[in-house]
């Protein structure tokens, strides 16, 4: 057989062992042959592919990034189903591999609907897509978020001051409730739990009131209960501007006017997503490049590869699309026994 390899969307932690475990299965136990194509969706409309051999992928589960490069690009946008189906003849393809999160998947269904053969790898920091119980990138997001707030724990102890985190998450909070959870943060925000500011003050207070300085870990996608809370009391910059910033940044004024305890948020940002992944999400990753092959081999066109406990299943694309894994209630609550 031979393959298309493509990575797309956000990067992710472990993209560069998935396609080691590709390539290496398939030159090793099968002998097949493979080309990437570059930036997504872009360099398979664009028809830039380079050959994918064992010298490529030698010693890169360990490289954060994708050798192959990503975009966001929507192959709808550049030729759709017809154009996709002519590089891949022109290739000379037998199938494609998708690596990426639910656009890419997405738009993954919707060519195989028209007959073009193609599975999926999940892919996402975030952890929120459905149908499997965790996502590479993630276990290396949670511990880079993990090690940084213990950093910000040292410098705020040293200053009492209130210390506050902002890490990924646009639409639910597992690298939140994870690296919280971990830190021992004395507050979690998440998109799924809309708090009020008065509550979040009071975990704060009592953090101090008990000697600690105090920690809060807020997801980025989180708000408070009343968005009115935020622009009565997030004030102007020293050029009458709304202040600008992400929801850390915005929380920070509020906390400390509300109880006099110097604040100071850090957005860690992409930070997240770069630089090695953990030995977690290297074998996940890798595991799931080989099931990925396997769905190919077997014609499982429409299906991504899917953890389910430890085992590695094929589901349906649909499975995956149009509703997020969000941190259940009960989740959330035990971590909210933790803030004392
Ligand atoms: O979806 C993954 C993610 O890392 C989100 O947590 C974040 O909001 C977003 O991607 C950032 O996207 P970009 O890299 O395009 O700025």
């Amino acid at each position: 057989m031979k393959i298309g390899i493509l990575t797309s969307g956000g990067d992710a932690p472990g993209l560069n062992a998935v396609i080691r475990g590709i390539v290496y299965t398939g030159i090793q136990v099968y002998g097949h042959e493979f080309v990437g194509f570059l930036n997504g969706w872009k360099g398979v409309c664009e028809q830039t592919a380079t050959p994918l051999e064992r010298a490529q992928i030698m010693g890169i589960s360990k490289q954060g990034g994708t050798i192959l490069g990503t975009s966001r690009t929507n192959p709808f946008e550049f030729g759709g189903v017809p154009r996709v189906r002519e590089v891949l003849e022109q290739q000379g393809l037998d199938a494609l591999i998708a690596i990426g999160g639910e656009g890419t998947l997405a738009a993954a269904k919707r060519l195989t609907d028209e007959g073009l053969p193609i599975v999926g790898v999940p892919k996402t920091v975030d952890n929120d897509l459905s149908a499997t119980d965790y996502t590479f990138g993630f276990d290396t997001a949670v511990q880079i978020a993990t090690d940084s707030m213990d950093r910000l724990r040292t410098t705020g102890d040293s200053h009492g001051r209130c210390m506050i985190a902002e890490v990924m998450g646009r639409h639910v909070g597992w690298i939140a409730l994870h690296s919280g959870m971990a830190a021992g943060a004395h507050c979690i925000l998440i998109p799924e739990r809309k708090t009020s500011l008065d509550q979040i003050c009071d975990w704060v207070t009592s953090a101090r009131d008990r000697g600690r300085a105090p920690l809060v870990a807020v997801a980025e996608g989180f708000s408070l209960d009343s968005m009115t809370d935020v622009h009565s009391e997030r004030g102007l910059d020293a050029f009458g501007r709304p202040r600008l910033g992400g929801i850390g940044e915005m929380l920070a004024p509020l906390i400390e006017d509300r109880t006099g305890i110097e604040t100071r948020a850090t957005t860690l940002g992409h930070i997240q997503r770069g630089g090695t992944p953990t030995a977690y999400d290297r074998v996940l990753a890798t595991r799931l490049g080989m099931a990925a092959l396997h769905a190919a081999i077997a014609g499982e066109w429409g299906r991504m590869v899917a953890l389910r406990g430890t085992d590695i299943f094929t589901v349906p694309f649909e499975d995956a699309l149009g509703k997020l894994k969000t941190v259940p209630d009960e989740r959330y609550d035990e971590a909210r026994i933790l803030f004392g």
